[in-house]
């Protein structure tokens, strides 16, 4: 299995389990990216690797044209069944984000919570800064949202990797990575053991997956977006915060890089 797909496929508990984040701040952030670095409010938003498209439904209820892209059936249902519920309108792909081709462009996409880590090399970043690229109008922006570097290279975390969540009467137990999940140092790809912990009306039931994670630093990210001729990085950040710089040692805890799509030479 090239990613996490019995997880995945669990929507509803990726859903409860990612629940302490707020997707509206996160939206919010987006804005404020497009305003300094587009120069405009966007008016419609692809989200790559969507899981259960909570950006998408976000800008759909913000008024923008919403697409969601995932190759995750059980994801795809969800966010779907989500968007109905609500009578919003957004639509949802299922596709492999390395290979997809829509049928109109995007002022904005966003990769978020590390989603990349999926493309475990750099053709596979290139495919998938190819294929976003043609979604989206000249000067449009693609926000990828990655793990810091210090998580590869030093010691030190940023983020936890166990924690319970729990919502409308379900709990998830999530722990993300075990101490001894091997690690390749030439290919910077991690065997990631993912456990989650379900109990609800119908029981408990535990779901347990190992399979590939990309980690990357920031100069090969810089390299890739350079080499790709498609999108210059006109910022890297630190964090979901506009004003707040990668290299700020002591907030930053994620690597955010801004990409701006080049004009089309002729
Ligand atoms: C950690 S989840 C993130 C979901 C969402 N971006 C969020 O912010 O919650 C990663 C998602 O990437 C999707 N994924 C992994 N590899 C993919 C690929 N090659 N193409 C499309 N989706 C992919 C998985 O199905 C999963 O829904």
């Amino acid at each position: 299995m090239t990613h996490h797909q019995t997880i995945y496929d669990q929507a509803g508990a990726y859903d409860v389990a990612f629940s302490f984040r707020d997707y509206a701040k996160e939206c919010d952030f987006l804005f404020d990216v497009a305003r300094r670095y587009a120069g405009r409010e966007p008016a419609s938003f692809l989200e790559i690797a969507a899981g259960p498209a909570n950006h998408a439904l976000e800008m759909a209820r913000r008024g923008l044209v919403s697409t969601a892209l995932d190759r995750s059936p059980g994801m795809a249902a969800y966010g779907l069944e989500r968007a109905a519920r609500e009578g919003l309108v957004v639509e949802y792909v299922e596709g492999d984000m390395e290979r997809f081709a829509l049928s109109r462009t995007y002022d904005i996409a966003a990769c978020m919570i590390a989603s990349w880590s999926y493309l475990l090399d750099n053709d596979a970043v290139l495919r998938n800064l190819a294929c976003v690229a043609a979604a989206l109008e000249e000067g449009a922006l693609f926000v990828v949202e990655l793990s810091h570097p210090r998580d590869l290279l030093t010691r030190r975390k940023s983020t936890k990797n166990v924690w319970d969540a729990e919502r409308d009467g379900v709990q998830v137990s999530t722990r993300w990575g075990l101490p001894d999940d091997p690690f390749d140092p030439v290919t910077q790809v991690r065997q990631v053991t993912v456990e989650v912990d379900v109990e609800d009306v119908n029981g408990r039931r535990t779901y347990r997956e190992r399979a590939p994670e990309r980690e990357y630093g920031p100069n090969e990210v810089k390299a890739l977006v350079e080499a790709s001729g498609r999108f210059e990085m006109v910022a890297l950040l630190g964090a979901l915060d506009v004003d707040l710089p990668l290299d700020d040692e002591k907030h930053s805890w994620r690597m955010i890089p801004v990409l701006r799509k080049r004009a089309t030479t002729p």
